[in-house]
């Protein structure tokens, strides 16, 4: 791995919006680890951190308050700072000639607007290139995850239903969620009252619904994303698809275990043959040992790990297969994905 990005001349222009968050200093992490090229680096946050100074690849780099000026001359922006600023800034940077890549949700579903896996679905931002404006959206992090381990199954045998119950991770709720679980944590120990500011529930030793909106039909935001994000990747409207999302108190790091119900048939020979060529996924399959992919074997590393790859007992035959998948939901989930997006820009 290479651990200088590269500053030079030729490279774009690129900015961070969203710096100081979760996300935003994966951004930092991965673009220094893939060597990522540019000219130009331009830190972007609220008023609350311009002015601060941040080290990085040799260099310090002064925290910008992001405003309606602060894309002239950027060739890619990376945008982690939530919903309403990318809705509002990301065409602004666009029409400016900036090509953005945008982690949040506000335009995965929108017309017109690739959202790209580079290992599932690259062709769905052909022709787009830094500095010519643009949006490309990330998709939502469980989805990615998901997605990384079941597409190399779907190609070999294609997946008529996919039911996915995730087991999600601090981290993906942003840095405030992490401080919160490792705050509640050390008041539980020491018996005294629990702090809460994020989420609705005690979060240190228990698990619950995922937190974000319901929605009409008694699914969770969270649980639809996966949903309409799944069809939209993989072109397929009709795909059936159902899921249950979970937060556990799990610092960094989502789990999914995931059913599939194949239109033909894949044996769990073949599944594992598949996973093993995909690019981005490693196998953790010991059954003699009971060793399966956990969330800190999949932490701060960029692949997403699959293992429990058995036959679906209640089905016939090699119709059904089970799987359980872990991934670092701000690397591969957002940070790697979408350092990954902004190269296939150069
Ligand atoms: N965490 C994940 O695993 C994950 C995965 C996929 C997608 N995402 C998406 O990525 C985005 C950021 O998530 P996160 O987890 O990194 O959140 P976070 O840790 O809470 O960070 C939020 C970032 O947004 C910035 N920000 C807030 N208000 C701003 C404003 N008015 N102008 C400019 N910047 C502002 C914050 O800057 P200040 O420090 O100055 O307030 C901070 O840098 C969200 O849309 C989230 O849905 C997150």
């Amino acid at each position: 791995m290479l651990l200088q990005a590269s500053k030079t001349a030729d490279g774009p222009s690129v900015a961070i919006v969203g710096v100081t968050g979760a996300v935003g200093q994966e951004f930092l992490r991965v673009l220094k680890e893939r060597d990522f090229p540019y000219s130009r680096m331009k830190l972007l946050a609220s008023a609350r951190s311009a002015g601060s100074m941040v080290e990085w690849d040799g260099e310090t780099h002064t925290i910008e308050e992001l405003t309606d000026g602060s894309f002239g001359g950027v060739d890619i922006a990376l945008f982690s700072a939530g919903g309403s600023i990318s809705k509002k800034f990301a065409p602004l940077a666009a029409e400016a000639g900036c090509t953005v890549v945008d982690n949040s949700s506000a335009f995965r579903m929108s017309e017109g607007v690739p959202l790209v896996i580079p290992e599932v679905n690259p062709e769905a931002m052909a022709g787009m290139r830094a500095g010519r404006g643009g949006i490309v959206a990330n998709p939502n992090c469980s989805t990615i995850i998901a997605l990384m381990a079941v597409t190399p199954l779907h190609r070999a045998s294609r997946i008529k239903r996919m039911v996915v119950s995730t087991y999600q991770a601090a981290s993906g709720a942003g840095q405030a969620a992490m401080d919160e679980l490792e705050l509640q944590t050390r008041e539980a120990l020491d018996g005294r009252p629990i702090t809460q500011n994020i989420f609705p529930f005690q979060y240190a030793f228990n698990l619950f619904s995922h937190n974000s909106p319901m929605t009409g039909n008694g699914y969770n935001e969270e649980e639809m994303k996966m949903v309409k994000e799944t069809r939209k990747i993989w072109g397929e409207p009709d795909i059936a698809i159902t899921a249950t999302c979970i937060r556990v108190p799990v610092m960094r790091a989502h789990a999914e275990s995931i059913n599939l119900e194949f239109e033909d048939s894949l044996s769990e020979e073949q599944a594992l043959e598949a996973l093993a060529a995909a690019p981005g996924v490693s196998i953790i399959n010991d059954r003699e040992a009971n060793r399966f992919p956990t969330p800190l074997d999949a932490s701060n590393r960029d692949d997403v790990y699959v293992g429990r790859v058995r036959r679906d007992i209640s089905r016939p035959g090699n119709s059904g297969l089970d799987l359980f998948v872990c991934g670092d939901q701000i690397k591969k989930g957002a940070a790697l994905n979408a350092v990954q997006v902004a190269e296939l820009l150069l």
